[in-house]
């Protein structure tokens, strides 16, 4: 299978969380990239079997670039796509501002957690 891990980060936390995940797609035999949101393209999101999306949670909400690059995609919910926020650990409206995106379904993930492991 072929992943692709689209992350919006901007003190490392979420792109930790993506590298990491990343590494276990690799250690079970899938082809996976990580892409920064500041390169990515639509394409990117057309090609592969697999899209993640990463990203932190601003007072309580997405951020506005996920938002924008999430919106200005085709929806998303006959791809196999999932989010995967990362936060202090109170990300109450993400999920639902996410959703309200695109419908992509939505891993509820605390950033320092997935660090440790
Ligand atoms: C301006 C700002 C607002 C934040 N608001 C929240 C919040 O409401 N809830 C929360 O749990 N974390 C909040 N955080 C923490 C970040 O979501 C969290 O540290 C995230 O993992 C950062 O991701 P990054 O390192 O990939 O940028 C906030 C961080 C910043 C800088």
């Amino acid at each position: 299978m072929n992943v692709t891990l689209i992350y919006f980060s901007q003190t490392g936390n979420t792109r930790c969380v993506a590298e990491a995940m990343a590494e276990v797609f690799r250690e079970a035999g899938h082809v996976t990239r990580t892409i920064s949101l500041k390169r990515a393209s639509p394409q990117d999101v057309v090609e592969g079997d697999l899209l993640g999306i990463g990203t932190s949670c601003f007072s309580s909400h997405a951020p506005t670039p996920i938002k924008a690059f999430l919106e200005n995609l085709p929806p998303l919910e006959n791809k196999r796509a999932f989010v995967f926020p990362t936060s202090d650990g109170v990300f109450t409206n993400v999920p639902c501002t996410i959703s309200l995106c695109n419908p992509i379904r939505v891993w509820e993930t605390n950033a320092f957690g997935a660090i440790a492991a």
